[in-house]
Formats: C-alpha cells, sequence, structure tokens
C-alpha cells in the first residue's frame, strides 16, 4: 500500500483534461483518448483509495459538452455502458461508492440505467466515495438548488447558505479540499463553483490519459505544503517557540 502523505485531502475534485490532444497527438479519433482517459480513471480511483482519500469527484460530462460533435457525444454515452460493464465488479470489491452528480434529464435512458446499476451495485461502500458528475454545470448546482428551496416553500429570510448547501449535489461530502486539473488550461470550467470556495487549486501540464500514481503524489505533496487559512489570520511558530498571528496575505 502507499505511504500516505499528510495531510491527505479528505475529498478531491478533478478536471480530467486533455484526452481529445491525446489521441491527436497519436493520429487517433478524441473518443480513444476519453477510452484511455477512463483507464486512468480506474487507476486513480484505486489509487486514491490506497491514500486514504474518502472522496473523489470527476467531471466527466458537463452540461456545455452536448455541444461536442455528435459522433464524440455519442461515444461518451457508449463508454459509460462499457466502463460499467468492465470496471463496476473490481470497484465494488474495492469498496468504492459511485453516485451519479447532474441534471438526469437529458441523458438517455440506457445511460441511466447504467448509472443506476453503478449507484445500486456499490451503495453500501464506504471505502471511497466516486462522485462522477454528468451533464453537470457548477451553475446548474446552484440553480436547482434554489427552485428546490423555493418549491419546498421556504421564504426568502430562511435561504441561506446552509438552506442552499444542504439542496445542493454533493451534500454527502465535505467540500473539496483539493481541486485539480489536468490538461494545462488554468480555469474552473463551471465545475463544482459553489463547494470549492476554499478549495486549494492545483493544475498541471500533464494530459489526462497520463495522469499516474505519480502525478497524482505530485499534486498531493503541493497541497501538504498549502497553507489553509479559510479566511482567518495565518498562525505560525517564532524562533522562540511562540505561536504568532500574521495578517492574512502574509
Ligand atoms: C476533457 O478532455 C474530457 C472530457 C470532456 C471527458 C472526460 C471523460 C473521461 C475521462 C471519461 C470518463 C467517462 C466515464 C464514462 C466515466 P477534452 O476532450 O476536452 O480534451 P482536449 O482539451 O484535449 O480536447
Amino acid at each position: 500500500m502507499a505511504e500516505p502523505l499528510h495531510p491527505v485531502p479528505r475529498h478531491v475534485a478533478i478536471v480530467m483534461d486533455g484526452n481529445g490532444r491525446w489521441a491527436n497527438r497519436r493520429l487517433m479519433p478524441r473518443v480513444v483518448g476519453h477510452k484511455f482517459g477512463v483507464d486512468a480513471l480506474v487507476r486513480i480511483i484505486h489509487a486514491s483509495a490506497a491514500r486514504g482519500i474518502e472522496y473523489l469527484t470527476v467531471f466527466a460530462f458537463s452540461s456545455e459538452n452536448w455541444k461536442r460533435p455528435q459522433d464524440e457525444v455519442s461515444g461518451l454515452m457508449n463508454l459509460v455502458m462499457v466502463a460499467v460493464s468492465k470496471y463496476l465488479a473490481r470497484m465494488a470489491e474495492d469498496g468504492v461508492r459511485i453516485r451519479i452528480i447532474g441534471d438526469r434529464s437529458h441523458v438517455a435512458e440506457k445511460v441511466r440505467a447504467a448509472w443506476d446499476h453503478a449507484e445500486a451495485r456499490t451503495a453500501n461502500n464506504r471505502r471511497i466515495t466516486v462522485s462522477v458528475a454528468f451533464n453537470y454545470g457548477g451553475r446548474w448546482d446552484v440553480v436547482q438548488a434554489c427552485q428546490r428551496a423555493i418549491a419546498e416553500g421556504l421564504r426568502p429570510e430562511q435561504i441561506d447558505e446552509a438552506a442552499l448547501s444542504s439542496r445542493m449535489s454533493l451534500t454527502y461530502a465535505p467540500d473539496p479540499d483539493l481541486f485539480i486539473r489536468t490538461g494545462g488550461e488554468v480555469r474552473i470550467s463551471n465545475f463544482l463553483l459553489w463547494q470549492t470556495a476554499y478549495s486549494e487549486l492545483y493544475f498541471t501540464d500533464c494530459l489526462w490519459p497520463d495522469f499516474d500514481e505519480r502525478a497524482l503524489d505530485a499534486a498531493l505533496e503541493d497541497y501538504a505544503r498549502r497553507d489553509r487559512r479559510f479566511g482567518r489570520v495565518k498562525t505560525d511558530i517564532a524562533p522562540s517557540g511562540e505561536v504568532v498571528s500574521l495578517p492574512a496575505g502574509s
């Protein structure tokens, strides 16, 4: 088992970017990059569990990805069924719980059925919870939480952060400690906008299909060196051993 790195983030969120470029560089269709992206995801799920990460949330299909060429969209949908039939049994044995977050209403019945099966089969597992964001958008998540609050009859003064948080996706998980994006772009791209308010951000040029245990450990080592303050002042140890407070931003 891998040596634990300290402190290990409880929750890691990943934008798995770079599949298309990975395939293009090999003169292969983009969907081949996604197929290798699934293999990378499976590797990282097992590696994350081995390192004591409790929650892993990955962006597999965004609300905006429907605008991609039709063959790429249908290739990604097919990959869901292939991935579930190929990898689910091993995940279930390894203590992985799978949850899907996102708007299921426009997803084809057979894709929904595959996700339902994966969720049901792994529902009692607790070693690591893997949330797959599928037809997900961070703005959608905030809007659907507001809609639910209104539908449940909350008055404006009852709508506060706790009221919305409890109606968002991922209510079962703490907010992500670490947000990773592969593929060289430095943006959040409408992923977990609400939940990443205080996440540490980590960007790497590594294309997602190449992201392996070593790349994960590099991100975890970087995270372990971060000084998380959540808006508070920084505390530091003076040479005398005295704990001193430094102004935020120092
Ligand atoms: C971004 O790379 C990646 C995606 C839009 C899809 C991510 C999906 C996977 C890794 C597969 C997981 C799927 C399942 C079924 C769980 P990109 O296509 O934008 O790459 P590019 O930036 O190089 O074009």
